[in-house]
């Protein structure tokens, strides 16, 4: 026979799991920012942003010393053995972004990513708009690479750190915050690129939150002089 005692011991327990399992949920970097939002909740919701997949496989990893990028929420390797190598090269004329004349490979990643997401799951993901004409499906070079495990304290560091700039743009520095807000703020707002998280195409779960409150958080962190976790 259950006694009263068991009885009332599970059924605490069921509420003890319950407020475990809810309160988990709870501590989730983008619930902590749009509940105070502030310079600090920002960055851990940037943080996570940038390490969720859909930003952080394009980024790529370090793989026998070859820079590659990586597919799913499980960041496995690309298939068909695609790398830097397939990479295309970018540089700036009248506004527009435009390939460095025969940097590009005969397959490269304008082979199969184009300008929109391929219609079902498993389809090469895709996206290019008229805010940043030209910049389209490419990867970063190696300094940007976002490591799962990466803290917010060394990806701060790092996005502050100007000899992680690439060859196509200046990213300034804390001694250049004008620089700075203009690559992190005002670019990130048109970059069809980091718009596609939000709209990864169909199979793909998307990044936390949404496009423009992603925006709005780089805007705040960076108004509150771009604060770096200790
Ligand atoms: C399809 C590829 C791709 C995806 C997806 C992508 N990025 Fe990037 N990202 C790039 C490339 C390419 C650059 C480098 C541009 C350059 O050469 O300056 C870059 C640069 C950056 C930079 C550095 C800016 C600078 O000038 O220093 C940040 C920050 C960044 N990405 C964040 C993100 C975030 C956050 C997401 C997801 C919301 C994301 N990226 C998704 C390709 C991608
Ligand atoms: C031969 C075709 C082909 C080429 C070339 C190619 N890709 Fe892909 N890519 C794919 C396919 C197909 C997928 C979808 C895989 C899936 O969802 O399982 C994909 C997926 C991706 C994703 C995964 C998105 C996600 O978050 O799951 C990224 C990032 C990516 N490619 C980057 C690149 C980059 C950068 C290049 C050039 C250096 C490139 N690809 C070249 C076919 C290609």
């Amino acid at each position: 026979m259950v006694s009263l005692f068991t009885l009332t011991w599970r059924y605490l327990l069921a509420i003890l799991s319950v407020f475990v399992v809810s309160n988990t949920a709870f501590s989730d970097a983008y619930q902590d920012y749009k509940a105070s939002p502030n310079g600090e909740t920002a960055f851990e919701y940037l943080h996570q942003v940038a390490t969720h997949p859909r930003c952080s496989n394009c980024h790529g990893v370090m793989d026998g010393g070859v820079h590659r990028p990586t597919v799913g929420d499980e960041r496995r390797p690309h298939p068909m053995n695609i790398s830097s190598a397939n990479n295309l090269r970018l540089t700036v004329e009248n506004h527009h972004f435009v390939q460095v004349p025969n940097s590009t490979q005969p397959v490269n990643c304008r082979s199969c990513h184009q300008n929109k997401n391929g219609a079902s799951p498993g389809m090469p993901p895709g996206a290019a708009n008229d805010l940043m004409p030209g910049f389209v499906w490419h990867m970063p070079p190696p300094t940007m690479i976002v490591p799962a495990d990466i803290s917010p304290t060394q990806l701060c560091a790092n996005w502050l750190d100007p000899a992680k700039n690439s060859f196509l743009a200046f990213r300034g520095s804390r001694d250049d915050m004008k620089t700075f807000e203009k690559e992190f703020v005002h670019h990130v707002s048109d970059d069809p690129l980091i718009r596609w998280a939000w709209n990864p195409g169909p199979g793909r779960s998307p990044a936390p939150g949404t496009h423009q409150e992603f925006v709005t958080a780089m805007q705040l962190w960076i108004d509150q002089d771009a604060p770096c976790p200790n």
